[in-house]
């Protein structure tokens, strides 16, 4: 498949699963060529998200659990019952589970996807492969629409912080292109927009990888928003400067105690507003929240390989030898973040126990 199909933002899709087809737009390619990674079997899944031609916590969430039904022929066309079709369930989900290890939504969609078979089996005693199959398929569907309902309403309750002439800071991409649609930290830059709101976005470039640069830039400004691309190491300067009045950004998992992590250079960004008193928001599905965890430190951050720290694309800007540090997440403590947005609502932060208990 060729084509990529334009979502209702007028962007192209992240992820879209026809006729048993399953299809991320390649993220390692932009902003150079909008164009689909096929995803076939299983392994293809594994890699689509481990070497980040899908990723954003959300989006990585969705691409597992299509994962979990992709390939229907090795998952039930042998099968002689439900049981079978349950064993393979449980290796797809041991093999996609470690696909990468910070993201929440990877393990909350593919145990949402063992979960609905095991309940699926319960319920249906003559139940047949090609049912329970139908089931899952049914099941990834609704995991990848609420996502597009959850971000659409984080827009609408998030866009109240933008006014006309602020300047609107993000790092990372928590955009369209990490999520199923509008992002979490776009969107209320998308909803904003929509209504006519005349704002500045600010977009850090986000190294190693430059999801700033190569995504989110190249998002948000497709979208018609006034953008202005920046060097991470420039975020304070604009900040001295007086042209950044809020901040927003994305999750990939946060803890009960409030902690988030997100991409590597968060931390700074909270720590710089809040000497320069710029209020920062974290905005997050709470497909992201982890109520098995206290405390941010308990978060396992991903570290990458150096090849992304002594390269930029295939150029070498170090000696290839030199020993690189490169966590690519770092945890913002909640008493550095100024407030949430959920698709429940906007909360500041010593209102994050009424988040919990409101959270679906
Ligand atoms: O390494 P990535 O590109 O997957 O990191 C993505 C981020 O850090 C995003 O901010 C986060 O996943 C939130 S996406 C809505």
């Amino acid at each position: 498949m060729s084509r990529v199909p334009v979502n209702s933002i007028g962007l192209p899709e992240t992820i879209w699963f026809d006729d048993e087809q399953l299809c991320v737009l390649d993220q390692t390619e932009l902003p150079h060529s909008v164009w689909p990674f096929v995803i076939n079997s299983v392994d293809d899944a594994f890699e689509a998200i481990a070497r980040m031609h899908v990723r954003g916590a959300p989006a990585i969430g969705i691409t597992a659990a299509y994962g979990m039904v992709v390939d229907r022929p090795s998952l039930i066309g042998d099968a002689g019952s439900v049981a079978e079709v349950l064993m393979r369930l449980e290796d797809r989900h041991r093999r996609l589970v470690v696909a990468r290890p910070t993201a929440v939504n990877l393990r909350w969609a593919l145990d949402r996807m063992r979960d609905a078979a095991q309940v699926w089996a319960e319920e249906n005693d003559s139940g047949t492969p090609r049912q329970i199959y139908e089931h899952l398929v049914q099941t990834a569907k609704t995991i990848h629409t609420e996502d597009r309902r959850m971000c659409g309403a984080i827009g609408q309750h998030g866009k109240s912080l933008i006014d006309s002439g602020l300047g609107v800071l993000t790092h990372c991409n928590a955009g369209s292109l990490a999520t199923s649609e509008h992002g979490t930290a776009t969107a209320p830059m998308y909803a904003a927009h929509g209504d006519g709101v005349a704002f500045s976005a600010f977009v850090d470039e986000t190294r190693p990888r430059l999801q700033g640069a190569k995504l989110t830039a190249w998002e948000l400004s497709t979208a018609g928003i006034d953008t202005t691309l920046l060097c991470d190491n420039m975020a304070a300067s604009l900040m001295a400067a007086g042209r950044v009045q809020l901040i927003l950004v994305g999750t990939d998992r946060v803890t009960t105690d409030g902690s988030v992590a997100n991409k590597i250079g968060t931390l700074p960004l909270a720590i710089v507003a809040k000497h320069y008193g710029i209020p920062l928001y974290v905005a997050f599905a709470t497909s992201t929240l982890d109520r098995d965890l206290d405390r941010g430190d308990e978060i396992p951050i991903e570290h990458r390989g150096g090849n992304e720290v002594v390269r930029i694309g295939e150029h070498l800007i170090a000696p290839d030898d030199v020993r690189v540090y490169s966590p690519a997440f770092d945890v913002t403590p909640g008493d550095l973040v100024t407030g949430y947005i959920t698709q429940t609502g906007v909360y500041r932060a010593e209102e994050f126990e009424r988040l919990l208990r409101e959270a679906e």
